[in-house]
């Protein structure tokens, strides 16, 4: 099995690694900072939360959206259907829109 080498698989693996990081960023103090443009009471321990809820309730009816590729303006009109579909409460819903807007596209 030598046409399965080693250095394909590791390039393969990393590839995979990048695309969930990146749709999944992993919130430091330069995100809260940006955050708080958006969200002045922002902190790093409702990012980390924020994180883990989105991964788990937004990826079981399409692939998890990078919030850096939807603009503020769609993710406001998302969200509340999206509430509705993954049955968040209010504090949830407040969490998961702080993760994703604190990162949301500005094209527009
Ligand atoms: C029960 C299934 C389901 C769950 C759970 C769900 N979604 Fe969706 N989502 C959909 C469907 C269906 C659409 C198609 C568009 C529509 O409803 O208008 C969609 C569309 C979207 C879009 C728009 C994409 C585009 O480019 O038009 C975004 C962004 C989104 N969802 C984010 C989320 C987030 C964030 C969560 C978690 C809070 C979530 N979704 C949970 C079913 C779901």
């Amino acid at each position: 099995m030598n046409f399965i080498n080693k250095k394909y698989v590791i390039i393969i693996l990393s590839c995979v690694s990048f695309c969930c990081t990146n749709a999944l960023y992993k919130p430091t103090l330069a995100d809260v900072e940006e955050g708080k443009k958006v969200f002045p009471d922002l902190t790093i321990k409702q990012l980390n939360k924020a994180v883990v809820l989105y991964g788990n309730r937004c990826g079981s009816c399409h692939k998890l959206y990078v919030p850096s590729n939807v603009t503020s303006a769609k993710w406001d009109e998302m969200l509340p259907k999206m509430q509705v579909r993954a049955k968040l409460n209010d504090t949830e819903f407040d969490l998961i829109k702080k993760y994703v807007k604190s990162k949301s596209g500005h094209s527009n």
